[in-house]
């Protein structure tokens, strides 16, 4: 890999910007200052930026607290810094990531416009992929305001699996009330709407969804909405390590 691309994938500047750091001979490779942007970089080349080392990783993975009213949707072309969002565009929850080196961030799954909460974003293809398959029943935990007070009964009904219109009834899942109108639901899909639509099943409109779990992991509870991080290594591990309950 070529250094300059190697420095701008791990998150030390723009493409341009490294080329500058280059140029000012901020970057070593194995101990010598390298000052061509096109160097090729082995396998085992120790890359140090102002001398500390470069910790490169291939993927990105990030907590965001996502707000209302943005798409959970990556942008074809992602914005340079301080670039606005292109007239009739709307605003991405990938526009709300800050400081990452990559441009092939995209989130892991959807959340509805007006849903707020925990987004993993991602430029790991495969372990998206294996965490949004069907098959695998990844669960997720979203804290739901109602319309209406959810009776015993039809928590009941609900938690049994509800009939929302498609082939299958939605699988069973979990239900907590925490007050007459707000409850925890623990789901193992990603079905359109889903949550919305069970609630309708039982005349009930969701006033308000929060997503608090993604599989192992749970809401930085310190993300305004808006706010993201990376995930810690442990964070990323138990991804990796999610099996879900689907085998
Ligand atoms: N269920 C919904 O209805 N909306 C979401 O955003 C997520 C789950």
């Amino acid at each position: 890999m070529r250094l300059d691309k190697y420095l701008a994938d791990a998150g030390i500047g723009t493409r341009s910007e490294v080329k500058k750091l280059i140029y000012w001979k901020k970057v070593t490779v194995n101990g010598e200052t390298v000052d061509d942007p096109a160097y090729r970089l082995s396998e085992t080349s120790l890359v140090c930026f102002k001398g500390e080392p470069v910790q490169y990783s291939e993927f990105e993975y990030w907590m965001l607290n996502k707000p209302s009213g943005v798409v959970s949707e990556s942008r074809k072309n992602s914005l340079k810094r301080g670039e606005k969002i292109p007239e009739g565009e709307e605003r991405t929850v990938v526009d709300l990531i800050r400081g990452s080196g990559k441009k092939d961030l995209f989130p892991a799954g959807r959340l509805d416009k007006d849903t707020e909460g925990l987004l993993l974003i991602t430029n790991d293809g495969k372990l998206s992929h294996r965490l949004l398959s069907p098959a695998k029943h990844v669960e997720k935990t979203y804290y739901a305001e109602l319309s209406g007070p959810l009776t015993e009964e039809a928590a009941e009904r609900l938690e049994a699996g509800a009939d929302i219109g498609d082939e299958r009834p939605t699988r069973p899942c979990r239900i907590d009330r925490i007050r007459k109108n707000a409850v925890h639901i623990t789901i193992t899909e990603g079905r359109y709407h889903q949550i919305k639509r069970m609630f309708e099943t039982e005349g009930l409109t969701v006033t308000y969804l929060r997503r608090i779990t993604f599989g192992p992991l749970s809401l930085d509870e310190t993300l305004k909405p808006g706010e993201s991080r990376m995930l810690t290594g442990e964070e990323v591990r138990s991804l990796t390590e999610e099996q879900g309950n689907g085998k």
